[in-house]
């Protein structure tokens, strides 16, 4: 082996990687994020290959209790990794060939960086769905509460961003808890889907070694395994399945956020927001700035943008492994963080909005938003739907060119229109 090339692969090779080349192929910068899945996933290997006569038990509890104190240097940012060492499941082999000597040149036994790197994003991906789940479960509860906290409280509901109907805030909060239900749902879905390990898929055509890929899934907790060993280190498709969910959920919360930041305004002034979860102006005193919404409406771009980014990544791309893969990474992490963060922070800040009951109520005073009930009134009374429709949509002209509210105008007025309208007028006065 020539000396100066990789400790990996340097038999096949006669001088080592150029200093740019290096620079522009390592991942470690990045997949240290995985670093406790790696090593978790080398435990259980070994553990395996043991049970399985590949290696004996002496050296597979050398190498898992050498992992061990891998790990806890790792947590205690005790190890520097090294670009030379590409990325983070050789900066890990080359670590423990420096805690346990040559045995752990047995590790890699009956697998390839091209399982290795697979089993840990699905390993990563796992534990950090069950976090999103855990922050949008808690939005999904303070919906709740907000739904009954205002069960009363009545505002006008929007078409075209028109006053439409009136409605209750708590169906207002119930509609977003509905989407984030299904959200939920998406990522359980997600989640069950690519529970399946691809440990022992090897580089693509698994290994004549009699190693038992089962007892790995299990031990790592997954369903099962990924049958063909082609698919497990080929494709990233529950990388794409989770952005796009993630893609959904950060849709569902931008309109929330839209939502908030044109309540928020002096013409809505249907909220008023908290000192805590609000911005002034470096020159204008008498600025209150939404910042925390219009974050995560801009954070929509960059997550759907790493959707996209994974997508023409995967395009096209020949079966197996391609080193194209490694640009699955960074995208993922930040649509993980993204997410994390969004969901976490608009929770908090939905928490302190102060609702405007009494603007809310006024607003929908001020309106005609309740022309529909009153023409429900008429068809209650026999007029055909279409006969009434004309009926008040006259009434609303002639209030809208006298100045009027419908709950203002008179017996004389409304009869000067229809006969029918007057007493259905009261009805409509009464319960708004
Ligand atoms: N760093 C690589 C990645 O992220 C690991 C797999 C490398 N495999 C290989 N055959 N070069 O995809």
């Amino acid at each position: 082996m020539n000396t100066n090339a990789s400790p990996v692969w340097g038999g096949r090779f006669k001088k080592p990687l150029a200093q740019k080349a290096v620079y522009f192929n390592e991942s470690i910068s990045f997949d240290k994020k995985l670093a406790q899945f790696d090593i978790l996933g080398s435990q259980v290997h070994a553990e395996m290959l043991a049970k399985q006569g590949i290696i004996s038990e002496f050296e597979s509890h050398s190498i898992i209790n050498g992992l061990k104190k891998i790990s806890a240097k790792i947590l205690k940012n005790e190890i520097e990794f090294s670009p030379e060492a590409e990325d983070i499941h050789m900066n890990i082999e080359l670590c423990l060939l420096k805690e346990i000597g040559e045995i752990a040149k047995k590790l890699h036994t009956g697998r390839s960086r091209n399982d290795q790197v697979a089993l840990d994003l699905r390993l990563y991906l796992k534990h950090e769905i069950e976090k999103i789940k855990i922050t949008l479960n808690s939005l999904i509860n303070s919906l709740e509460d907000l739904s009954i906290i205002h069960k009363d409280t009545i505002l006008p509901g929007y078409t075209h961003l028109q006053k439409a109907q009136p409605i209750t805030l708590s169906s207002y909060f119930k509609a977003y808890q509905s989407m984030f239900l299904r959200d939920a749902s998406r990522l359980s879905d997600c989640y069950e889907r690519m529970n399946f390990s691809p440990l022992g898929a090897g580089a693509l055509a698994g290994t004549t070694l009699p190693i038992d890929r089962e007892y790995t899934a299990k031990k790592l907790g997954f369903t099962g395994i990924i049958e063909n060993t082609i698919d497990a280190v080929s494709d990233r498709d529950f990388i794409i399945e989770f952005m796009s969910s993630a893609s959904i959920i950060i849709t569902h919360l931008s309109r929330f956020s839209e939502d908030m930041i044109i309540w928020a305004t002096e013409e809505f002034n249907f909220i008023k927001l908290d000192d805590a979860y609000a911005t002034g102006s470096s020159l204008m005193p008498n600025k209150k700035n939404p910042d925390i919404p219009e974050l995560i409406r801009g954070k929509t771009g960059r997550i759907y943008g790493n959707l996209m980014g994974i997508l023409t990544v995967m395009k096209a791309l020949p079966l197996g492994y391609n080193k194209d893969l490694q640009e699955d990474k960074e995208g993922l992490f930040d649509t993980v963080e993204t997410i994390k963060n969004c969901l976490d922070i608009f929770n908090d800040f939905l928490n302190t909005v102060h609702f405007q009951k009494d603007a809310m109520l006024k607003s929908t005073e001020n309106s005609y938003v309740w022309s529909t009930h009153l023409l429900e009134q008429l068809v209650n009374k026999g007029i055909a739907f279409r006969q009434a429709h004309e009926i008040i949509g006259k009434l609303v002209i002639y209030s809208y060119e006298n100045n009027k509210y419908l709950h203002q105008l008179n017996k004389e007025e409304c009869e000067k229109i229809s006969p029918h309208i007057y007493t259905s007028l009261q009805i409509i006065n009464k319960k708004g």
